[in-house]
């Protein structure tokens, strides 16, 4: 039986794709490097240094490491002035409200797990900042997914056994992550067609609360 259900951000309950792609998009064509959206799509779940690291495959010459937290830096200010402008509430994924509302009624415990630094400013910006028990991000950790750490904390704040926690995902090195930490899966989006999750939907508005706290 499942107490508390930890939710990645970026892809589960929120759309920041377009975003994050056109951020890095801006840096790139800056510095004259190669990026397209099959590339993007290499970045899901990854923290912001390694996905640099990533995109940085395409550079043509090296980078000192002063210049790559530049252009980091050049990407998520960016990319912060898209989600001050472009992001609202009409972003949250389909059937995200409902499975929040049905699990808090049924007395199961929320959190997030996300790697991203900008969590704290993306729940605000969806009127969803004060809607979790606990709030686990990039801002509270030292190892990134596939490692265990973000969901760890997350239980831990809430106050639960990871056995006991479901955490929903749509990034290969998510699910791997959860896992690591003893965790049941579900895998959502893009990680939908991942074989180790102990459920998978195509979104959030194809499950119900009752399969996800009879795991
Ligand atoms: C999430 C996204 C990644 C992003 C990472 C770090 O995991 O899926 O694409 O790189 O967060 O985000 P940040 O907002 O800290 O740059
Ligand atoms: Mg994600």
């Amino acid at each position: 039986m499942i107490k508390g259900v930890i939710f990645d951000l970026d892809g589960v309950i929120v759309s920041t794709d377009e975003l994050h792609y056109q951020g890095w998009k801006y840096m790139a064509d800056t510095e004259g490097i190669y990026f397209d959206r099959e590339i993007n799509e290499r970045l899901r779940g990854v923290s912001r240094m390694e996905s640099l690291e990533i995109i940085m495959e395409k550079a043509e010459k090296p980078y000192t490491a002063e210049q790559k937290e530049a252009l980091a830096t050049l990407k998520n200010d960016f990319y912060k002035e898209l989600l001050a402008t472009k992001l609202s509430p009409a972003d949250i994924l389909p059937g995200v409200n409902d499975v929040l509302a049905g699990l808090k009624a049924a007395g199961v415990k929320i959190a997030i797990g996300s790697s991203s630094k900008n969590t704290p400013t993306i729940l605000k910006q969806i009127g969803l900042d004060k809607t979790f028990d606990a709030v686990s991000d990039g801002n509270n950790i030292t190892n990134s997914k596939p490692d265990p750490e973000v969901f760890l904390i997350a239980a831990e704040w809430l106050g639960l056994q990871p056995e006991v926690c479901l955490v929903v995902e749509d990034a290969e090195a998510g699910v791997t992550a959860a896992l690591a930490g003893n965790m049941k899966v579900l895998a959502v989006g893009s990680a939908a067609t991942d074989k180790r999750a102990n459920l998978v939907a195509a979104d959030m508005s194809m499950i119900t609360v009752e399969q996800m706290i009879n795991l």
